[in-house]
């Protein structure tokens, strides 16, 4: 349709079909037990007009189902307005791969995309028209649950993955009327990370200067790919809830950021205005909604209910409406569903695209996985002798994850399943088999491999914890594997770092899986015994204990900085305690390969506005194992009109090496790597002196200088 028949089409609806365009309701309206519940389900009361005039429907699974609905739909709907589908896409809809959190620890932004395109194939081909996907929410606190969908506690990280989730979902023309897309929801906007002591859907307070300079980034980044839509959060932002927030949703995220497209609420989130306590009605929950330019009302009925009374008593003005159900009508337009309500529905993948799929999870799964700790290269194990197996979570095909849409942990292969495939002896001992753990000794094997973690169930939304140590049985299982004199392998499978100083202390080796989706099975055993050489890098630090939280590598320095860990001055910013540090910084991951790097070198020390510079490094892999290496580089500027971090990640690549090989590695630093949110929160950068550090982490230390100026 063109834009002039849309609004041909809104003059033709009347109040309450506009009205019902702003709905968003779950497929059980329409047909039960169709939908995934991801929120509290309250009587709604809506009359059947209002559900067949409502504009959008989340949750739905299958192509048979949406078909259905949407014939039945239009069959009642007078104008004959096709319905949208959404659904939680986060990391694949049947083929899963790692959760977002395990795809950052690739550090490799075309992997994201590959997986984000290949899960709006499966979708589009099942008739979804919308993911409420990426999550670029940053979190700096594993207490919090949903940093398993969250892509690390870096700006910069986060903003490439967001713009290749966006790109991967939308294509690279972002064309919605292109078979095998979806439209990107870009989510939650904003700062849901930071709820105070990781406590889910807790009270953010933060500064304006604090949410452009670290928070705003990924919304940025995926709005500048052409995200389509813009979830709002559940908390507030200088005590109003966002999702009533016209400062957040209209100056910031319009004007500030340049959004054009559609903002929905999360689930309730309009109705929990009044539990924020800041409206005591649905009518007035709804009036301030609406003002805030929240768009679509995601599962609480208030604009159903009141935004027709309030025009009518001339509260509200109609074009506020009118507003809103353009931004609907297009999106519907830009995803051709006008012309073809029935998008994609007769499409299928082919057996080629299964293949393809579980080649890319298996690729995924691989290339997330971060090796933490490998003392006397305990690792990779010799594959022709047997091991022992330890751990429930090597048992069962539960290994997708916390949002794993349509991923069916019945046909996921399970660990012991990749252990039989690969041919491997072992011996697994159940965690009741009080018997054989009491005499592990006395079983065949060097080597134990112990699974640990939590469970999927456990990660994910309104799954805050205060303690994220292993369980009793599983400190059980680690400390008799430690004093049976093998050589103990824990693989850790988790939505989050853990903070056990034991599984750390206690092993020889640990990999942090992550979930890892449909195939992370088969990419854990080839790592093991050396067919994959791990390359993963943490997109988070792992704290040692819950007091540092949060913890994170780009901090400020303070006025009285801990210049070095054996500091003896006591007025200076540390714990009597702990120390400062991370167990494991961001950035950090161990390779089998070993990695040298040569003195970096300069093209020049003076950069200008119109002039970059040239940083040169020869990378060398000294092992006898081929490996990925990821480099990366930071700067540090000495000084700015407001603080700056210690140390900001500007830039990364990943090279792959063969034993012995050298590779000159260039970064191109540019006058706009240095912008940075000055106090009038304008984005600039300023003359002066900056330090730079290049390494295989965070924890690299300076390795030289260069200047901004104004000319040469
Ligand atoms: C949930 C989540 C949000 C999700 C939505 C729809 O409450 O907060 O991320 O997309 O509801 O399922």
């Amino acid at each position: 349709m063109k834009a002039i028949e849309l609004k041909q089409l809104l003059k033709q609806m009347t109040i309450s079909e506009k009205i019902g365009q702003l709905q968003q309701l779950t497929a059980d309206f329409f047909t039960s037990g169709a939908s995934e519940i991801t929120g509290p389900v309250k009587e709604a009361n809506l009359s059947p007009e209002m559900i067949y005039q409502a504009g959008s429907i989340l949750g739905v699974s299958d192509k048979e189902k949406v078909r259905a609905i949407q014939a039945e739909y239009l069959a009642k709907n007078r104008l004959k307005i096709p319905l949208l589908f959404m659904a939680d896409v986060i990391h694949g809809y049947k083929e899963i791969f790692p959760i977002p959190l395990a795809m950052a620890a690739t550090w490799n932004p075309e992997l994201v995309r590959q997986t984000a395109e290949f899960a709006a194939k499966e979708s589009y081909v099942n008739g979804l028209h919308v993911t409420f996907s990426p999550m670029v929410d940053l979190v700096r606190d594993p207490r919090w649950g949903r940093v398993m969908e969250y892509n690390g506690e870096d700006p910069y990280l986060n903003s490439r993955m967001a713009r290749a989730y966006v790109q991967g979902y939308q294509g690279d023309q972002n064309d919605l009327r292109q078979p095998n897309t979806i439209a990107a929801t870009v989510k939650h906007f904003a700062a849901y990370g930071a709820v105070e002591a990781g406590r889910e859907y807790n009270t953010v307070d933060l500064s304006r200067w604090q949410l452009f300079e670290n928070y705003l980034t990924g919304y940025q980044a995926a709005i500048d790919a052409g995200a389509k839509l813009v979830m709002t959060s559940f908390n507030i932002f200088e005590g109003i809830p966002v999702t009533a927030n016209e400062y957040v949703l209209r100056t910031v995220l319009r004007d500030k950021l340049g959004f054009k497209g559609t903002v929905i609420s999360d689930w309730d989130a309009v109705e929990e205005i009044i539990n924020h306590g800041t409206a005591s009605t649905g009518s007035a929950a709804a009036e301030q909604a609406l003002r805030a330019g929240v768009d679509i009302e995601m599962m609480s009925f208030n604009y159903n209910k009141f935004l027709e009374a309030l025009v009518d008593k001339g509260i509200l003005s109609v074009s506020l409406i009118d507003e809103a159900v353009l931004q609907i009508l297009t999106l519907k337009n830009e995803l051709g569903i006008f012309e073809d309500p029935f998008r994609g529905l007769d499409a299928t993948l082919t057996e080629q695209d299964q293949v393809n799929g579980t080649k890319l999870a298996l690729t995924a799964a691989k290339e997330s996985l971060v090796l933490v700790e490998n003392k006397q290269k305990a690792l990779p194990l010799d594959e022709r002798k047997s091991v022992i197996v330890l751990g429930s979570l090597a048992n069962t095909g539960e290994l997708l994850g916390g949002w794993s849409w349509h991923g069916q942990p019945q046909e996921t292969e399970s660990i012991i399943a990749a252990l039989d495939h690969a041919k491997i002896k072992y011996r697994f001992v159940d965690d009741q088999n009080h018997t054989a753990l009491n005499h592990l000794d006395e079983i065949s094997g060097d080597s134990i491999l112990l699974f640990l973690g939590e469970p999927a169930s456990q990660t994910g939304e309104a799954t805050s914890k205060t303690d994220l140590r292993l369980t009793s049985t599983q400190r059980r299982l680690l400390s008799l594997a430690a004093s049976s004199g093998k050589k103990v392998i824990s693989i850790i499978m988790s939505g989050r770092p853990l903070i056990d100083s034991e599984i750390y202390e206690k092993s020889n080796a640990v990999l942090l899986a992550w979930y890892g989706g449909s195939e992370v099975a088969q990419a854990i055993c080839t790592t093991i015994f050396g067919k994959n050489n791990p390359s993963g890098k943490l997109p988070m630090s792992v704290p040692r204990n819950v007091g540092q939280i949060p913890i994170y590598y780009n901090h400020y320095s303070t006025g009285r900085p801990e210049t070095s860990p054996d500091e003896k001055d006591k007025y200076v910013s540390k714990y009597l305690d702990s120390s400062n540090q991370p167990r494991y910084p961001f950035g950090f991951g161990l390779s089998y390969s070993n990695f040298e790097y040569g003195i970096p070198k300069l093209s020049s020390a003076v950069l200008t506005k119109t002039k970059s510079i040239e940083l040169m490094v020869d990378v060398t892999n000294t092992s006898l194992q081929s490996g990925v290496e990821t480099v990366q580089l930071y700067i540090h500027a000495l000084v700015g009109e407001t603080v700056r971090p210690v140390k900001q990640l500007i830039n990364f690549k990943r090279i792959m090496l063969e034993s012995h090989e050298t590779r000159r590695v260039i970064f191109t630093i540019s006058e706009t790597d240095l912008r940075y949110v000055h106090s009038n929160l304008q984005s600039k950068s300023d003359l002066g002196d900056f330090e730079y550090f290049i390494g295989s982490d965070s924890n690299v230390n300076k390795k030289g200088n260069f200047e901004l100026r104004d000319v040469e």
